[in-house]
């Protein structure tokens, strides 16, 4: 089957996938491309939820060194492109920070306190555009704040965060902004070592293993990928969930009722339109997925977007639904990758949405405006999210 990848950056950022990813689930689930050139590697798009796993899992014959190749430049040593036991002892070393149990004294310290304070500015004005607002600033100061950076940073951290993950499209500005986050991080690691404060960057220069602590090089690659994967990722799925409460006035009257159902609202749309739809892998060995050849050096790229509506593991996979059975999804990834920041999502989701159902009575949608939408093909997140609500 032919499959197209979006030729520019725009098409990249307004793609609609699902139709050909369901397409390709059904005729063809390994989509090969051809190498871009003679000496470029085929590349693969495994489309099949119980493929996404094998080959996630299978760390030996699909490593994470890709990570490395494509991102390395722009972030340092980076955890995301470690196979093995290299990769379980980094992961030792800042794990300990992620654990649910850690980060709930965050919530109250921190995390509602932001949401709260966002909220501030637009209650009473009745109306906003809850991603410009509220969603695309809410993750990063989060973070900001657990890792120790002063809140008055936020924005230029997420502009740093912003040309980072566009490095291998934007080669300068990615080098640019890398070093700049180093320079700007050096002082504040420094005053950490001298005099621990409770926050991340305490912690993770003090952490350690066996007599082991975290090189310089790894604790900045850490740190450099820390905010685009806790920006970036958290507050499109945050809007995402809005978009999907703001279209099922049944869902968002339920949810509102109930708070309890609020995890249920975040998962199903972690399953139905998560912010990552794609985690990259190389061959280390010939071998073949459903069938499809692998030639050893080819990269293999797994789409957990697409995974996600298999519908022989999800009924009706492309509608949006709270009734529907609570089944693991592959948003977070799975196998010795699995996202280190998902209960801090889960916890900022949370917290976020509440203090929005909470804050903001009678939400809807404008209906004056025009109609959001959610797109892009490797990053989905909704263009904006105009509303309506009480003014207090
Ligand atoms: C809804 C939000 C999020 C989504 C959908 C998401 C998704 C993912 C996925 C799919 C992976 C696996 C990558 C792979 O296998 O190659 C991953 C890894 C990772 N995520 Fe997240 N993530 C989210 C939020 C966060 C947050 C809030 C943080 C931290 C502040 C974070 C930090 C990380 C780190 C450090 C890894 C690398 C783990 C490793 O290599 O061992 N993520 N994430």
């Amino acid at each position: 089957m032919s499959y197209d990848l979006p030729s520019s950056e725009k098409a990249w950022n307004e793609a609609q996938p699902y139709a050909m990813w369901e397409r390709a689930r059904s005729e063809c689930p390994v989509i090969q491309l051809d190498p871009m050139g003679p000496d470029s590697p085929p590349i693969h798009f495994v489309t099949r939820y119980d493929d996404a796993v094998h080959v996630l899992r299978d760390w030996e014959t699909f490593s994470s060194s890709v990570n490395t190749d494509v991102m390395g430049a722009y972030m340092g040593e980076l955890i995301l492109g470690l196979n093995g036991e290299e990769h379980r002892q980094y992961r030792s070393l800042v794990a300990h920070t992620f654990r649910a149990s850690v980060l709930e004294r965050w919530d109250q310290e921190l995390v509602r306190p932001l949401i709260n304070s966002l909220l501030d500015q637009i209650v009473r004005i009745g109306r906003a555009n809850l991603v410009a607002d509220i969603t695309a600033q809410y993750p990063v100061q989060v973070i900001c704040g657990i890792v120790g950076v002063p809140l008055d940073d936020h924005m230029q951290f997420a502009a740093w965060a912003d040309d980072i993950n566009g490095g291998p499209m934007h080669h300068d500005r990615g080098v640019a902004a890398s070093q700049a986050m180093r320079a700007y991080l050096e002082p504040l690691v420094a005053a950490r070592r001298v005099e621990p404060t409770g926050d991340l960057l305490s912690e993770l220069v003090l952490a350690e293993i066996d007599g082991e602590r975290l090189s310089d090089e790894r604790l900045y690659g850490f740190l450099r990928l820390l905010l685009p994967a806790g920006a970036e990722t958290t507050f499109r799925v945050m809007g995402n969930t809005l978009f999907a409460l703001l279209n099922d006035a049944d869902a968002l009257a339920a949810v509102t009722a109930d708070r309890d159902l609020l995890p249920v609202a975040i998962e199903e749309t972690l399953r139905w339109e998560t912010s990552v739809t794609m985690v990259s892998r190389v061959a280390t060995r010939d071998t073949e997925i459903a069938g499809c050849p692998i030639p050893s050096g080819s990269s293999v790229n797994v789409l957990t977007g697409s995974a996600d509506r298999d519908a022989s593991r999800f009924g009706d996979p492309n509608t949006w639904s709270i009734d529907r059975p609570q089944t693991p999804h592959l948003a977070f990834g799975t196998g010795p990758h699995q996202c280190l920041g998902m209960h801090l999502a889960r916890l900022e989701l949370r917290s976020g949405l509440d203090a929005i159902l909470t804050r903001l009575p009678n939400l809807r949608l404008d209906p004056d405006a025009e109609v959001p939408i959610i797109e892009g093909f490797a990053f989905r997140g909704p263009n904006a999210l105009p509303v309506l609500f009480d003014a207090s």
